[in-house]
């Protein structure tokens, strides 16, 4: 054996990726651990995904996690794909197996699912209607993990209405489909709030939502992490709601990311909150 086969290497493949947390938050955990390895971020164009992924095992990479606008286009490409990942329609997570095949999985609804807990320990989504807005990769996760977790009932509002439609046909469960125009209706008497739209993001407008009737007693969670704290947060925080900000969906779906290149179980710690909180 080579002496650098204890070196251990990850990635997140994305075009453009410069705007990535994810080598920040594994570098983290390598120090952490006290292991040698590097998390790299490698901007690979939609043409050169196939190539870029059959590279992983010939340079001892033991996996990598894909960004926008890679997840997609990677489930053909793979030699297995986990019914997670066929469900909600993308993959996140690549795992070079021994025999150096790629298989491919879903994390992302793991980590909105561990984001809320770790803010609400009994947190439960069977307790009354959440509003999602939005119906891109985010949402599908985030649909997906609400139905994990027992889901009753979930509002879903998207501005272009028939991609809302084929997501509830897709997913099959407690989905009503709402117009994008009574989005400010759709979240009454709800006990949850997602927002799973790019609105609020740095650079984008915020997300057009009144909230007078949402319930005071709600909990709202945004998925967007750059900003911090993004508009919606912010009013639903100053009006008195419970709010989850973005930055630990991305923390979470870590965890079962290194348990499946290293064997490893990673902790999401206050420490690595501020440290990447800090980059934002
Ligand atoms: N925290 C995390 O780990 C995490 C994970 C995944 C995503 N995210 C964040 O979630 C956001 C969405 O990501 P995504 O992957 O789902 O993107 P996506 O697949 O491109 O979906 C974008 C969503 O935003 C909606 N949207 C875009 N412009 C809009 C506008 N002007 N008004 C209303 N709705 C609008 C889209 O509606 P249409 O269908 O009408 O276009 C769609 O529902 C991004 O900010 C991303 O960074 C965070």
């Amino acid at each position: 054996m080579a002496p650098n086969d204890r070196f251990l290497l990850a990635a997140v493949m994305g075009w453009p990726i410069s705007q990535s947390r994810s080598p920040a938050l594994h570098n983290f955990w390598f120090a952490q651990h006290g292991l040698s390895g590097s998390y790299v971020p490698l901007a690979i164009p939609p043409e050169r995904l196939e190539h870029a992924l059959r590279a992983l095992p010939a340079l001892n990479f033991s996996g990598c996690n894909l960004t926008i606008p890679l997840k997609q286009d990677a489930m053909r490409i793979l030699d297995e794909v986990d019914i997670t990942a066929k469900r909600i329609g993308a993959i996140s997570c690549v795992v070079v197996r021994p025999d150096g095949s790629l298989a491919g999985s879903n994390n992302d609804w793991y980590g909105f699912v561990h984001n809320i807990l770790e803010f609400i320990p009994n947190w439960r989504p069977d307790i009354g209607p959440i509003a999602v807005m939005g119906a891109g990769g985010g949402a599908r996760a985030v649909v997906y993990g609400l139905m994990e977790r027992g889901a009753k009932e979930i509002r879903l509002c998207n501005r272009t209405h028939a991609r809302a439609l084929t997501l509830a046909k897709e997913f099959n469960g407690p989905i009503t489909v709402l117009p994008w125009d009574q989005r400010h209706d759709a979240i009454e008497g709800c006990a949850m709030l997602v927002n799973a739209t790019s609105q609020g993001m740095i650079g984008q407008a915020a997300l057009d939502l009144r909230l007078d009737k949402l319930p005071v007693g709600a909990l709202v969670n945004d998925i967007i992490y750059i900003p911090r704290e993004t508009p919606l947060i912010e009013a639903a925080r100053k009006r008195g709601n419970r709010t989850v900000t973005g930055l630990g969906m991305l923390l979470h779906q870590g965890i079962p990311a290194w348990k499946a290149w290293f064997g490893i179980e990673p902790k999401v710690t206050q420490e690595l909150r501020s440290r990447i909180e800090a980059t934002l």
